[in-house]
Formats: C-alpha cells, sequence, structure tokens
C-alpha cells in the first residue's frame, strides 16, 4: 500500500452510495482520487433504480435521454466533460477521454461528443428503460400508449407535440425529494483533489440543453490548494452564480465547507428563477474537512473514510 501522506476521504450527493464503497477500495489501496471518482460514477450511472443519472436516467421533452458529465483534477485544474449525449451509458468515462486524451478542449456535446466516444472505443446502448419509459408518459402524454410513436411523430415535425413540449418545460416544477445530478468529491493519499459530476439532467428537458454538471465552475470546481465543490438541483441557478467556483474562493478566503456552500446558496437565493427548484452544494477541502448545503431540511451526503465500513450519512446545513 502508497505511504499515507494525505487524509483520505470521498464524499458524495444524495444516492451515491451504490458507488462509494469501490471508490474507497481503490482508495484504500493507494489509488488515485480519479480512479476513485470515476469508479463511484460509473456505479450510479449504472444503478437503474436511479432515474437521474445514466442508464434509466428520465428522458427530455421528446423521449431521448441526453446526459452530462465532468470531471476537474486539482492539481492542474484540467477539466473534460461532455454534454448533452446520447446512447452511451457512462458518460463520467467519456469526460475523461475528453481530459486525457484531448487536452485541447474540455468540453464535446452532442454529435461531436458521441463520434468522440465511439472513436475511443465506448459501446453505445439503449439508455431508455421502461420504468423511465413509464414515467415520461404519465408525465408528459398522459393518454400515449408507446413513446416511439411520440417520438417519430416529433420527427417528422408534430407541432402539436413540440407546442406540448415546450409549454411543459416552461411550466415544470420539479417533484419533491432529492432529484438529480450525483457529485462525488475525492482527496486521496497523494493529496490529489478530484471532482466528478454526472447526470441527465433536468427531466423532460429542451433537447440539447446543457445543465451546470458539465461546466467548469458552475456544476464542478476543484483547485487542489483550496478545495473541491459541486452542485445539484437546479442547474440553470449554479450557471448563473458560477456556484462551484464562488465556493471553491470562499474555500480560499478561510470559509469552512458547510459556510461556503450555504455562502453560494444565498447568492443564488437572490435569483430570479420561475422554476423555484433547489440548488445544493458540496466542499472538500485539501486536509479532508467536508460540508454541504440545501435549501431544504433533510438533505444529507454520503461520506467514506478508509475506515469506514459503509458510507455515512451527514446532514446538509441549511440556507
Ligand atoms: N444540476 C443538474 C442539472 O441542472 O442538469
Amino acid at each position: 500500500m502508497t505511504k499515507r501522506t494525505s487524509p483520505v476521504v470521498i464524499i458524495g450527493s444524495e444516492r451515491s452510495e451504490v458507488g462509494l464503497p469501490a471508490a474507497m477500495a481503490i482508495l484504500r489501496d493507494g489509488g488515485t482520487a480519479v480512479d476513485a471518482v470515476e469508479a463511484a460514477l460509473r456505479r450510479c450511472e449504472d444503478n437503474l433504480a436511479d432515474h437521474y443519472v445514466g442508464t434509466g436516467g428520465l428522458p427530455n421533452a421528446r423521449g431521448d435521454v441526453e446526459l452530462d458529465a465532468s470531471l476537474m483534477i486539482g492539481s492542474s485544474r484540467a477539466f473534460g466533460a461532455v454534454g448533452a449525449v446520447k446512447g452511451f451509458p457512462n458518460p463520467i468515462s467519456i469526460a475523461r477521454a475528453v481530459l486525457e486524451k484531448l487536452p485541447q478542449h474540455c468540453l464535446l456535446v452532442g454529435a461531436g461528443a458521441e463520434l468522440f466516444a465511439e472513436e475511443n472505443g465506448f459501446v453505445r446502448a439503449d439508455l431508455l428503460t421502461e420504468d423511465s419509459k413509464a414515467l415520461f408518459r404519465s408525465a408528459l402524454h398522459p393518454s400515449t400508449d408507446s413513446v416511439e410513436g411520440e417520438r417519430t411523430a416529433a420527427q417528422v415535425g408534430d407541432e402539436r407535440y413540440r407546442q406540448a413540449a415546450m409549454d411543459l418545460v416552461n411550466t415544470f416544477a420539479p417533484h419533491d425529494g432529492p432529484w438529480g445530478t450525483i457529485n462525488i468529491l475525492a482527496l486521496d493519499s497523494t493529496g490529489e483533489l478530484v471532482v466528478g459530476v454526472s447526470t441527465s439532467g433536468y427531466p423532460w428537458k429542451y433537447p440539447g440543453r446543457v445543465g451546470d454538471s458539465a461546466l467548469p465552475g458552475a456544476g464542478n470546481y476543484c483547485d487542489v490548494r483550496f478545495g473541491a465543490a459541486a452542485c445539484t438541483g437546479r442547474g440553470e441557478m449554479s450557471m448563473r452564480v458560477v456556484g462551484a467556483r464562488g465556493i471553491v474562493a470562499d474555500l480560499a478566503r478561510g470559509l469552512d465547507p458547510d459556510q461556503a456552500c450555504r455562502a453560494m446558496l444565498a447568492d443564488a437565493a437572490t435569483l430570479e428563477d420561475s422554476f423555484a427548484a433547489e440548488l445544493r452544494a458540496l466542499a472538500l477541502t485539501p486536509d479532508g474537512r467536508h460540508g454541504g448545503a440545501a435549501g431544504q431540511r433533510g438533505s444529507v451526503y454520503a461520506v467514506m473514510t478508509p475506515s469506514s465500513t459503509e458510507p455515512e450519512l451527514h446532514p446538509r446545513s441549511v440556507l
């Protein structure tokens, strides 16, 4: 095992528990934070019971699952991301490939990201599960028997369908509970800090919508000198306040992780947002302190250290 020179810790947002034990096994063996973050998120993306990430993620307004993911390395501030990717179950691994194999770029979207994934050997899969189809039908098209039928109609330019989707996007309010994205933040034994984020984005989003999860500074930011941060929930709000970057800037000013996350949420709370949806944040410092904040009571995040036998849930502080 590698000699430990830094505290080792991994934290994740709601529903990350399925991924953290495998990631901690990597870290315990002296493995890297980037391997641990990718391993954790791949398990979350493959979790069919989770409708906000990877396979089984809820589709856009036309019934297509479009995924966003990003990875940021604290020592180099290298960033790799993909947005609005269809047909590949593990966008976090494509984001890592962008970071490692395409260093002249940070972010690929849509068809270009899919081309890059194919060229790099990623295998296509159908991401729309029966459960997700049923949720799509009941939310958008209660009288429709087949998602396929609706997609065909949309593809031939059914104006009524498009108008219905637009109306829905314009009036959509998220359901109760911790919906959305998964954040994983890890500190390895060498002191490297890494953040990964993966999501299927806003359910029933307008096709092509890319959220904060793919954007450096908004949903994901990491600087090994000061700390790491990531956001879940209403991505348009964290984009507008550059949320994750703001949290790391506050860590650099000496705020503790809870305070830094709350400060970002307080800034976001000054925005007019007709969707009135919640934003949540997590932060991890280079010395292993961690915290999180949310706009609602009851929100938690998961933590593992080398001595953990399973993820422990910690409360987020409430704005
Ligand atoms: N925070 C995830 C999203 O807005 O897509």
